[in-house]
């Protein structure tokens, strides 16, 4: 079950987190794996660790918020049967703390950012047989999360978007779905922490780890999991959803 094998999958934001565990677990399944990525030394590191699994692995270094790098790099693989729109960044901030700056990098990488990888792969999705894409949305997309103004609007986007897609694309059989974490431990928890709490770390921490009602964050290995389920032929009956990854974050909380 859950082979990928013979499928290429472009995973952006694949050098860290959980796109660099999706872009291991996809590889060990058998797909061909192009990673997209701001920090091309990071996505390199990546393919070294697939191929010394004799995993395949390409890493191309791009940033998803720049139209014609994404279409350069997509007309070099050619060919694409999975699409895992994973890269984005964090922002700390309320509508009035928020400067346009940040605002317009936020929309910039997490919103552009997959709509230019959706333009440049549907295409190449429409010739695949079994073709699919999987966005990375957030539980911030649907619940109140205190000071992430702008990181929660774009994830209320990514939630639309896949909504948008799974719609207007059911005809040439792409399904596109998306994946709600909570907190799951990566670097970019780890930075917005060092960058918004210096000194408070490890109370921050403990402080972020339970409000998950499971008591902890999230892996990127468990995320991954959700991940190639959700772009799997087994999976071929689902489209148009939004899967929640979140230790009981929505339900359980109260
Ligand atoms: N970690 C969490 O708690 C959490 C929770 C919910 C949703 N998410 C979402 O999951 C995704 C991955 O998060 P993560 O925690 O693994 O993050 P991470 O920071 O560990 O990894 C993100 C990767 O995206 C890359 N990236 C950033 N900007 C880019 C750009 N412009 N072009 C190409 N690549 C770029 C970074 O270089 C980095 O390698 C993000 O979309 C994030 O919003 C994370």
């Amino acid at each position: 079950m859950f082979s990928l094998e013979g499928k290429i999958a472009i995973v952006t934001g694949g050098g860290s987190g959980i796109g660099k565990a999706i872009s291991i677990l996809f590889a060990r399944q058998g797909a061909d794996v192009h990673i997209i990525e701001l920090n091309a030394d990071a996505a390199e590191e990546t393919v070294i660790e697939i191929q010394k699994n004799n995993g395949k692995a390409y890493a191309h270094g791009c940033d998803v918020s720049n139209q014609n790098q994404v279409l350069d790099i997509f007309y070099q693989i050619g060919a694409a049967d999975i699409l895992v729109n994973n890269a984005g960044i964090a922002h700390i901030g309320k509508a009035d703390t928020t400067s346009e700056e940040d605002f317009d990098k936020v929309f910039a990488v997490n919103v552009k950012g997959a709509y230019n990888t959706l333009f440049a792969a549907i295409p190449f999705l429409k010739k695949s047989e079994s073709p699919v894409i999987l966005n990375m949305a957030s539980i911030a997309a649907v619940v109140g999360i205190a000071d992430r103004f702008a990181y929660s609007m774009s994830k209320g986007a990514i939630y639309a978007m896949t909504m948008s897609v799974a719609r207007d694309y059911l005809e040439d059989g792409i399904r596109c779905n998306s994946i709600s974490p909570a907190r799951v431990h990566t670097p970019f928890v780890d930075g917005f922490i060092a960058k918004n709490y210096a000194g408070q770390e490890e109370e921050v921490f403990a402080r972020l780890s339970q409000s998950q009602p499971i008591g902890r964050m999230g892996k990127p290995e468990e995320v991954a999991a959700l991940a190639l389920y959700l772009c799997a032929e087994e999976s071929g009956f689902i489209t148009g959803n939004d899967y929640p990854i979140d230790g009981g974050f929505i339900k359980l909380n109260n």
